[in-house]
């Protein structure tokens, strides 16, 4: 008690904004793109037809499926001064860190679309970065590895672009491998938006001072990074590979479950599922997919994660606190097994939910009624008082 307020400890903001989005049921496992099941979207769907989705609401013709695709595609290339712009940083600097500030920087190098009050400047931005981002963290993985840049090849669909301009090198011809292609493209399709998170809601609040659009962007990543959001699938592989093998389990449970020890299972939790992340489900398909492909059999990491994930699911601390796998629970070993360092985790999920932070911020931007954020608190501080002069304290 402050004297102030009585404060209320069960106190929680609840919603937050409205939105047409994506709609999450948290008690079921349910997650909506625009209305579609996220299963049938990554079964059927490509991620460039995501972000159309996610943008505008509906399914693209072939037609605007084609224009989109091609709109997207001529803004792959990054102004060549960028690429000093990365000499500036050490080759240990994290992808991420170089992500923050690349993706920032943006808005220095395209400022005819960083008027948020032109339609055409915010759909040239949203266009830009959308294309921009596989581009940049294909830069950033480029120079921590002392390898040269990679340009964009348009013919290339996007996840076999972003893949080339990864792996490939001056010395050799590099061929993407089509099942790969599409599982990393499944992949950005479940990373692509997740309602209200913590980095679209950093995303918002950006926005809605009237800020460019690669400068919320930048604000996101930022966010993202943390090992309690999208740092997670980074934490998570660290996590099994200390684990190492199916007989360490049950110590890592035991520190999970004791409230005296931080640790916490990365990749298990999450804020609103209180049952199995429908994406963690196709994710962990999809890594099953990826390591056959690649002739991986027997993956230790993959032995630790489902043995850990059957442990936890039949423990009644689990049970009774509603842990399951999210996203970052298997999406770790499938991106290592794919070639990834994990350095690299985050800065893919980044470029995935590129698409969904550039869906909200358009949302609110269009809003007629939009103001900008601004969250209250309870206040729990000292009540009022008068100075008291240095000598008498
Ligand atoms: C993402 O919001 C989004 O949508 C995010 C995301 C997206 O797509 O944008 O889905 C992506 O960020 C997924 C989450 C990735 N993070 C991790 O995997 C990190 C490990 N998870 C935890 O840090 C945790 O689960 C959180 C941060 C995700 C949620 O933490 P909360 O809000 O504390 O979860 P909770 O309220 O449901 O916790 C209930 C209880 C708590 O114990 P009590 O206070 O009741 O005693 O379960 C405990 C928590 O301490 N708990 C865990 C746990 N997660 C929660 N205990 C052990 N291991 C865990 N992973």
């Amino acid at each position: 008690k402050t004297g102030m307020f009585t404060y209320d400890p069960g106190f929680t903001s609840t919603a937050s904004c409205e939105s047409e989005i994506t709609y999450i049921d948290g008690d079921e496992g349910v997650l909506l793109y625009r209305g579609y099941p996220i299963a049938q979207i990554a079964e059927h769907g490509d991620y460039l037809e995501t972000c159309y989705l996610l943008l505008y609401g509906e399914l693209p013709t072939p037609t605007q499926k084609r224009d989109f695709d091609y709109r997207i595609t001529r803004h792959t290339m990054i102004h060549e001064q960028m690429a000093r712009f990365f000499q500036g940083f050490r080759r240990d600097a994290h992808p991420m860190a170089v992500m923050v500030a690349s993706v920032g920087a943006l808005s220095a190098f395209y400022h005819d679309s960083t008027d948020i009050s032109d339609p055409r400047q915010r759909m040239v931005a949203s266009m830009r970065l959308i294309a921009k981002m596989p581009t940049l963290a294909a830069m950033a993985f480029k120079y921590a590895i002392g390898q040269p840049f990679v340009y964009p090849k348009n013919e290339l669909d996007y996840a076999s672009n972003f893949l080339r301009m990864c792996f490939a090198v001056p010395t050799e011809e590099y061929k993407v491998r089509p099942t790969l292609a599409r599982a990393l493209d499944r992949i950005f399709i479940l990373h692509a938006d997740h309602e209200q998170n913590a980095s679209t809601s950093t995303v918002r609040l950006a926005g809605s001072s009237g800020a460019n659009p690669f400068a919320c962007i930048a604000a996101g990543v930022a966010c993202l990074w943390g090992p309690a959001h999208g740092g997670a699938n980074e934490a998570a592989l660290k996590m099994l590979t200390e684990i190492g093998t199916v007989e360490n389990i049950p110590k890592f449970i035991a520190r999970a479950k004791d409230k005296n020890d931080p640790f916490r299972l990365m990749g298990f939790g999450h804020r609103v599922y209180k049952n199995y992340d429908p994406r963690a489900k196709i994710m962990q398909q999809t890594c099953h997919e990826v390591l056959n492909e690649l002739g991986v059999k027997n993956d230790p990491l993959l032995a630790v994660a489902m043995e850990l994930e059957r442990i936890a699911l039949h423990d009644e601390y689990f049970i009774e606190k509603k842990l399951y796998p999210n996203i970052d629970f298997y999406s770790g070993i499938t991106l290592k097994a794919m070639g990834f360092p994990v350095s690299m985790f985050t800065v893919l999920f980044a470029v995935a939910r590129t698409s969904g932070w550039i869906a909200q911020w358009k949302e609110m931007i269009e809003d007629p009624g939009q103001k900008i954020g601004r969250p209250r608190q309870l206040y729990t501080g000292a009540p009022q008082r008068d100075y008291v002069a240095s000598d008498k304290r």
